[in-house]
């Protein structure tokens, strides 16, 4: 294989290269949506086809890799019309397919992290026995890159082609390539094609997300493995809050001792004073200042914003893709604090200020987990599909592990460990039961967040109306899930 000047190890090496192939590649799309997936599938199938028989070696693959999404550059500059015609084609048309090849590396010889990607585009429709094009290479003077992407290239071409009625089945176009071996084909490659084609299903896997995939996993055992035996050091809540906790514990307590720990902390007092002047907290005058906004909040409602203020920072990562997953969690753990909080107001249960916090850290186990993956050297290689579904599976366990350092009583530990759950009983704490609630709402299948409606708080709000009236919900319908929930609820 060329030369390449990428580093499997060092993502700076190669995330350019990437992004811009995946331009290209979107441009394709732009021209003709199939030309796109054909060029995906090439790509997956065949350097995952590398990699199962352990040809080149990681840094050259990734670039194999770039050579399948690119092989077809070329045909960004096809006529108009070439991609949906059902006349035969024009004399033009002809030309622009048989150029392709050396017009796609015309276009990406302008970028040097192409280079090693360069002969296989190339080469990638020369046949083994020097009858393809365009150069009329033969044998092994085909790069082997080439070679297999050629294979690779026909098989995506004859069973997913244009014209449905013409198309190959999996067995069909096999046959069809092992009648074609020494001629087309590279006869030693054959038998590890069919191999593989079998072992895979036809299935073309996305090459990077495997790839990531194994090493999330990886990298996640020890992340685990760190953090509970307390090698990890997870992220601190700030001292502030700890103090204010004992403070409101006291049955002493008085807004001059909150004042004296608030006031050590000139962010979080101003944040406080603002939040005190909104229109939520309705009093008379106006807060200039923590005295006058303590009493306007109450201690605990205090307590509760400056958890959420001081809880902001455990959200700041500096790698971008993280910043993005880790600000989209902040929204999601804020608006369920303020859901968790209206539909315990609602429902008149005690203390919603509670169930607020409840809301706020519920997911705290994925903060703390995303941050570690943040500060893996090679992050940016990993799409956030390849961690969240670990991050998933184990947020739970991290997050009840965590509340406990923090010293959370049990109340909050159960709420981390059971608001995934789904088997509720009349035993189950009315805390969970709303944090749960209030996650239908704003969880990610959109069937069930429209048949809740717009607010959390109408959503409750209408069932309590129904069941006074003694109907169930309107249409006496409703989803069971929530409707048992809610009863399970009332007080
Ligand atoms: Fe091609
Ligand atoms: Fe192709
Ligand atoms: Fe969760």
């Amino acid at each position: 294989m060329a030369p390449n000047s990428f580093n499997n190890d060092d993502p700076e090496s190669w995330q350019p290269a990437l992004e811009t192939a995946m331009l290209v590649v979107s441009m394709l799309g732009e021209r003709d949506n199939r030309l796109r997936a054909h060029c995906e599938r090439v790509a997956n199938r065949s350097a995952s086809f590398a990699e199962a028989f352990g040809l080149f070696n990681d840094d050259e693959r990734l670039s194999f890799y770039l050579s399948g999404l690119l092989h077809d550059t070329g045909y960004i500059a096809a006529p108009e019309g070439l991609f949906s015609k059902t006349q035969p084609l024009s004399d033009e048309d002809r030309l622009a397919i048989k150029k392709h090849p050396v017009t796609g590396v015309t276009i990406l010889s302008n970028y040097r992290w192409f280079e090693a990607a360069l002969p296989v585009v190339r080469h990638h429709h020369e046949a083994f026995d020097g009858s393809g094009w365009p150069d009329g290479k033969s044998g092994e003077a085909i790069p082997l890159g080439a070679r297999i992407l050629h294979l690779f290239d026909y098989f995506d071409r004859v069973t997913a082609g244009r014209r449905e009625e013409e198309r190959l089945t999996m067995e069909q176009a096999i046959i069809d390539i092992q009648g074609k071996a020494g001629g087309e084909f590279d006869p030693a490659l054959i038998p590890k094609f069919v191999e593989f084609m079998q072992s895979t299903s036809g299935a073309a896997e996305d090459f990077l997300l495997k790839k990531q995939t194994v090493f999330v996993k990886q990298a996640f055992a020890s992340i685990l493995q760190k953090f509970s035996s307390g090698k990890l050091v997870p992220p601190a809540m700030p001292q502030i809050v700890f103090e204010l906790r004992n403070i409101i514990k006291r049955p002493d307590s008085s807004v001059k001792d909150l004042t004296e720990v608030l006031e050590r902390d000139p962010v979080i007092s101003l944040r406080l004073i603002s939040v005190a002047k909104s229109p939520v907290y309705k009093g008379q005058g106006d807060v200039k200042s923590i005295q006058a906004a303590i009493p306007r909040l109450g201690f605990k409602e205090t307590l509760g914003v400056v958890v959420a203020i001081a809880n902001k920072s455990l959200y700041e990562v500096k790698a971008p893709q993280f910043r993005v997953l880790l600000d989209k969690l902040w929204v999601h753990s804020l608006v369920s604090a303020y859901a968790c909080k209206l539909i315990a107001q609602v429902l008149g249960l005690k203390d919603p200020e509670t169930i607020f916090l409840m809301g706020l850290t519920h997911d705290v186990g994925k903060v703390v987990l995303l941050r570690a993956f943040s500060e893996i050297p090679q992050e940016e290689r990993l799409k956030a599909e390849a961690i969240m579904p670990a991050i998933q599976e184990a947020h739970q366990s991290v997050g009840n592990m965590l509340l406990k350092r923090w010293g959370f009583g049990e109340e909050f530990t159960r709420v981390v460990a059971l608001h995934e759950g789904s088997n509720f009983s009349d035993q189950t704490n009315k805390e969970i039961l709303v944090v749960g609630i209030q996650l239908l709402r704003v969880g990610r299948k959109r069937s069930r967040r429209a048949a809740f409606g717009a607010t959390a708080g109408s959503v409750v709000r209408r069932h309590a109306k129904g069941r006074r009236k003694g109907q169930g919900d309107r249409q006496g319908r409703g989803p069971p899930f929530l409707t048992r929930m809610l009863r399970l609820l009332r007080p």
